[in-house]
């Protein structure tokens, strides 16, 4: 797959997650085959303004894969003048955010709002495009605002025709939130309207569905987020699916408990541990999935308050399953 001028290895990326795709998260994605990675949301108006937390957002460090820096905001000279003044950072491409249905984001008119205005969602990208000094610039979308306005078509032609270099589709509206089910039907029509890459997106948990989405709409890649959180891996088995290969097996509980210990210990180095670990709580809870006494496990996640807490809470889930077994 090609991003603009980026060479994307890989059909499968991270898809960006608010309080979730930090860098930690990230990276670690990537070591296990994310085809590409993208920020949490960031507030195009916060970055004009200067806001430090905003900015921190955007600290990389090293990567393996390609990462996309995403800005949402409602105004195209403001979202392209914090693209201009992020355009020191080490990161590789710019992305759109046009889906995010939080009620404070789109009464902003930001968010899955743009999607009710195609003709400013393609402003909106020729506005970035032309700050963006050469790096691409994708878009995340969903299928429209609701059952009446579904758009999505339309507003991926007009990025299309603005330089966008691929739509990431989830494809629901923002009123559906995330029920029922995704319609794979919008993403076909989609990937059949541009000539530009389509991710499609919604509710992947598995090789199957990533198989699956992809044959039913010739989607060029797919987009992953909640269930490759607690499981990296899942990059691998769908990277494997989808190049006819053996999946490989799912991870051991020692391997889980040994990834979330890397992820939490590289949130702690670069926000620190005050910072890191009321995110770590809920990042470790998806490492838990599955596992016996989940009332217990979850209290005890939600009681994470030092980096030595999880060192013992993983003590303990080891020994317990050893127990068991
Ligand atoms: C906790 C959470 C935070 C999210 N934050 C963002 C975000 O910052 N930007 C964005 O475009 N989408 C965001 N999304 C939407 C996801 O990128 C994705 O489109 C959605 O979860 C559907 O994909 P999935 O079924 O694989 O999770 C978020 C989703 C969740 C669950």
């Amino acid at each position: 797959m090609q991003l603009g001028s980026i060479s994307i290895a890989g059909r499968a990326a991270l898809a960006p997650m608010a309080g979730f795709t930090d860098a930690a998260c990230r990276r670690l994605a990537a070591r296990h085959g994310a085809a590409y990675t993208v920020s949490e949301m960031v507030s195009a108006k916060a970055i004009t303004f200067g806001d430090k937390k905003s900015v921190r957002l955007l600290w990389q460090g090293e990567n393996p894969a390609p990462f996309g820096v995403q800005l949402f905001g409602a105004e195209p000279q403001t979202v392209a003048r914090a693209a201009a003044m992020i355009a020191d950072r080490p990161f590789d491409f710019f992305d759109l955010n046009m889906g995010c249905p939080a009620p404070k984001i789109t009464a902003s008119g930001a968010g899955s709002r743009l999607l009710l205005d195609p003709r400013l969602c393609g402003e909106m990208v020729r506005a970035v495009v032309s700050a963006a000094e050469g790096r691409p610039v994708t878009v995340k979308l969903r299928t429209g605002w609701d059952a009446e306005h579904i758009t999505a078509i339309e507003v991926a032609k007009r990025c299309e025709e603005a330089g966008a270099a691929a739509i990431a589709l989830h494809a629901r509206t923002r009123q559906q939130m995330y029920e029922p089910g995704i319609d794979a039907g919008m993403i076909r029509a989609v990937k059949q309207a541009v000539r530009i890459p389509v991710l499609g997106n919604g509710d992947i948990a598995s090789a199957e569905d990533a198989v699956r989405m992809v044959g039913e709409t010739g989607c060029d890649g797919v987009m992953i987020g909640r269930a490759a959180l607690g499981d990296p891996w899942l990059f691998e088995r769908v990277n494997a699916a989808l190049a006819g290969q053996p999946v490989p097996p799912l991870p051991t509980l020692g391997q889980r408990m040994q990834a979330l210990r890397q992820q939490v210990y590289e949130m702690c180095e670069e926000k620190g541990e005050w910072a890191a670990m009321p995110q770590a709580r809920s990042q470790a809870l998806h490492y838990m999935k599955g596992l016996r006494g989940a009332a217990a496990l979850r209290r005890a996640c939600c009681q994470l308050q030092h980096f030595a807490d999880l060192d013992r809470l993983i003590e303990q889930v080891l020994e317990s399953q050893r127990a068991d077994s």
